[in-house]
């Protein structure tokens, strides 16, 4: 293990009923970088993240966020993290300027009205600023929802499938952010469901299945795992959408 690891997770298991959701899981994060977790449906992508964010208790194994052990030391990891969850924590009634004025004040930041103005910039929501999120769309919601995260620069964010739902135009900002916060130290761990945003923003990508990481490695080494590309008519570099459902299809 690497010591200045930000995730580092060892041996989760966690089980719903008699249902084993995570056997063994195991996997670690550098800080700074950004580690995406891919899966099918019910694959444990959110359980990982919920148990990582002290919001759910592993069965056994341990994780640790930030250097803090996510059983022991539930509180320090709070302190260090952002979550945007898999459906928007947006709330409702409130406009989205007055959603993150909110957040702002709970993490106790001297100007809140400021640091909502910059982040409604930021997302393209200072014209719906104003508004009743009631109102807003599925992709304003979502940008929202991110912004809220950002708030307090918090060492470590996990995003829970941030683009799902997004057109490719706000999919493509919401890229673009979560690189610059790669870029300024943060480290992001981000599920997925689109191959190519795994292709596109992670420096690490792992594959969770049946319980188990079964693939773990930049994307060039898990290009390895194939075969190299038949040169037919057109030499055709394999997808990270290929690789994955050849190496989904080796273990059924
Ligand atoms: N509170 C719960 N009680 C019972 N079963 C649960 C609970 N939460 C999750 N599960 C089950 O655990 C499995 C993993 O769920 P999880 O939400 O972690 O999957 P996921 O990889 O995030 O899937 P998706 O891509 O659909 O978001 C699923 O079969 C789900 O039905
Ligand atoms: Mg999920």
């Amino acid at each position: 293990m690497s010591a200045d690891a930000a995730i580092q997770v060892r041996g989760l298991q966690k089980s719903y009923g008699k249902q084993e959701v995570l056997r063994g899981v195991d996997f670690e994060v550098a800080r700074g970088s950004i580690f995406a977790l891919l899966g099918s449906n019910g694959a444990g992508k959110t359980t990982t993240i919920r148990i990582l964010a002290t919001l759910l208790r592993a069965d056994a194994g341990t994780a640790t966020v930030n250097g803090f052990d996510v059983a022991e030391h539930a509180d320090d990891v709070r302190q260090s993290i952002s979550l945007t969850g898999q459906f928007a924590a947006v709330d409702e009634i409130l406009s989205g300027r007055e959603n993150l004025v909110l957040v702002a004040k709970l993490r106790h930041l001297p100007d809140p009205g400021t640091v909502a103005d910059d982040l409604l910039a930021r997302f393209s929501l200072t014209e719906a600023g104003a508004r009743r999120v009631a109102t807003y769309s599925g992709g304003m919601r979502r940008r929202l929802d991110i912004a809220m995260s950002l708030i307090g620069d918090s060492p470590v964010i996990f995003l829970d499938e941030p683009t799902a739902g997004l057109d490719p135009e706000a999919r493509i900002e919401v890229w673009q952010l979560v690189k610059e916060l790669a870029g300024s130290g943060t480290t992001v761990l981000l599920t997925t469901q689109y191959l190519d945003e795994a292709e596109q923003l992670a420096d690490r990508i792992a594959i969770l299945h049946q319980g188990r990481i079964i693939a773990n490695g930049t994307l060039a080494e898990l290009k390895q795992l194939l075969p190299p590309a038949k040169v037919e008519y057109v030499e055709k570099q394999p997808t990270l959408e290929e690789i994955f459902l050849a190496i989904i299809g080796d273990k059924r």
